[in-house]
């Protein structure tokens, strides 16, 4: 059979599509924009199917499918999620009980949770651009764990739809390496474009003066990462070695600031694992050999990151304590988010010689009181709340930057750190810090 017989063959409608579950199904879907929309939001389906005990691994999904958000399905399909979203957080917070996070660290996700196969069939669900004329299609804005899942024998399932870009690397996939795929032509999905509050402009400023020309550079998720692409637009000769690429980083390439032409590995390309941001990231995106779109076992590993000089991973987090500790997505013991690649890209930087990890954050977090209003609470703690999940350890920081200053933290003792991540506290707070550094024996 040639590509384009095998391609006819494969086709199907979503009916054709759900009818390809079988009970007990070990499924992983493509990672935020990457996730086949159209299948998702029917997926609920196969429970009417007779079609019982799956599971499915998400990350950062986009979608309020019924599958999480209705926890009558559970006994078909049980959600688990490396990293959530905002419906991942309302099921959890309305107690459904068919969801439930799933600790990784990127770099070694897919690997980790094969483990739990147990003899199951794998099927991949997963979004791809066109087939071309060698009859490939592209896995488009992902392949963070997306091309592991194949190589190591995933029934595949796509949504093939013109609208998503065709990227370069591990992203691209022969037809005769999928199953069958249902033909979509939904719109990208896309995140509204960053704005910029002052204190992040005051924070990238902050950045950008220990960010040396000739660096590669790693940007986190988040409000603040976006900000300080903006003010990294004076640099030279940056380079671009990421797990997430970003509207701020098209920003960087067209106005020459990145050019690649430093890079230890992989000059002259931006490497990435998966992308999200708006039309004008994906138009970028779309058939642009100077991105590199590489597994995540690939970018986020620490050892190919150290693997570039004067590499430095920029990311935020949500509470930061005396020692340096970073809780980043968890509120307390509560999931926000996921532990991504905070830890690779922080550790990597580390390796690299003339590299740094960063953590960004406001010196503060408006929180939600239960009648609307807002508090202000200090995110530089003297201890993190009971029950918070460490995403960073106080090993991996080289730097804590807020909208008042730099604390440096690298290779200072834990009396001299208090002193430094005090001094870029809210000035409301710092009394109190000081008295409970005091207090608790810690300065
Ligand atoms: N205590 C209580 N609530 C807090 C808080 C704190 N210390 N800090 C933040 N919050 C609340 C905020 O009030 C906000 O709530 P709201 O939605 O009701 O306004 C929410 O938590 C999000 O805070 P925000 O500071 O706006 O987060 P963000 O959108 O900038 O995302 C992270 C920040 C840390 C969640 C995100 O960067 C992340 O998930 N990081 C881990 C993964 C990672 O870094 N990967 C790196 C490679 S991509």
């Amino acid at each position: 059979m040639n590509f384009q017989q095998d391609y006819l063959s494969k086709k199907k409608d979503i009916g054709g599509i759900l009818d390809l579950f079988k009970s007990e199904d070990f499924i992983i879907s493509g990672l935020g924009a990457s996730e086949p929309m159209n299948i998702l939001s029917q997926l609920h389906h196969i429970a009417e199917r007779g079609v019982k005990g799956c599971d499915i691994t998400n990350c950062l999904p986009l979608g309020n499918y019924e599958h999480i958000m209705n926890d009558s399905y559970k006994d078909a399909i049980f959600v688990n999620s490396w990293f959530y979203g905002g419906q991942m957080r309302a099921a959890a917070k309305n107690g459904n009980q068919n969801t439930t996070h799933m600790p990784q660290r990127l770099h070694t996700a897919y690997k980790k949770r094969a483990y739990a196969i147990d003899g199951r069939r794998v099927v991949l669900l997963c979004t791809c651009s066109p087939m071309d004329a060698h009859g490939y299609l592209s896995l488009s804005l992902g392949c963070t764990y997306e091309r592991e899942a194949i190589d190591n024998g995933a029934f595949v399932i796509a949504e093939v739809n013109p609208n998503m870009p065709r990227t370069f690397g591990d992203t691209l996939i022969h037809i005769s390496e999928i199953n069958a795929f249902v033909e979509t032509d939904t719109p990208a999905p896309t995140l509204p474009a960053p704005t910029f509050t002052d204190k992040d402009k005051i924070i990238g400023a902050y950045i950008a003066d220990l960010v040396e020309d000739g660096s590669t550079i790693q940007l986190g998720i988040g409000g603040i990462p976006n900000a300080v692409a903006d003010a990294l637009k004076g640099k030279k000769d940056l380079g671009i070695h990421t797990e997430m690429f970003t509207d701020g980083m098209v920003e960087l390439v067209e106005c020459g600031a990145v050019t690649n032409a430093k890079k230890s590995i992989n000059r002259f390309q931006c490497v990435a694992t998966f992308a999200m941001g708006s039309q004008k990231l994906y138009d970028f995106l779309n058939d642009n050999p100077s991105v590199l779109m590489r597994s995540g076992n690939y970018t986020n590993d620490p050892a190919v990151i150290g693997e570039n000089s004067k590499m430095v991973s920029i990311n935020t987090s949500l509470e930061v304590d005396f020692f340096g500790q970073c809780a980043s997505e968890a509120i307390g013991p509560v999931q926000f988010s996921g532990s991504g690649g905070q830890a690779d890209t922080a550790i990597g930087a580390q390796r690299s010689k003339g590299g740094k990890s960063i953590i960004a954050l406001y010196s503060t977090a408006n929180i939600k009181n239960p009648d609307g209003t807002r508090t202000a609470v200090s995110k530089i703690v003297h201890f993190l709340k009971a029950g918070s999940i460490v995403s960073l350890s106080r090993n991996d920081v080289d730097f804590v930057v807020t909208e008042y200053g730099v604390a440096a933290l690298s290779g200072q003792p834990t009396r001299e750190r208090v002193k430094r991540l005090i001094a870029i506290a809210h000035p409301d707070f710092r009394e109190e810090l000081q008295a409970l550094a005091v207090t608790n024996n810690i300065i």
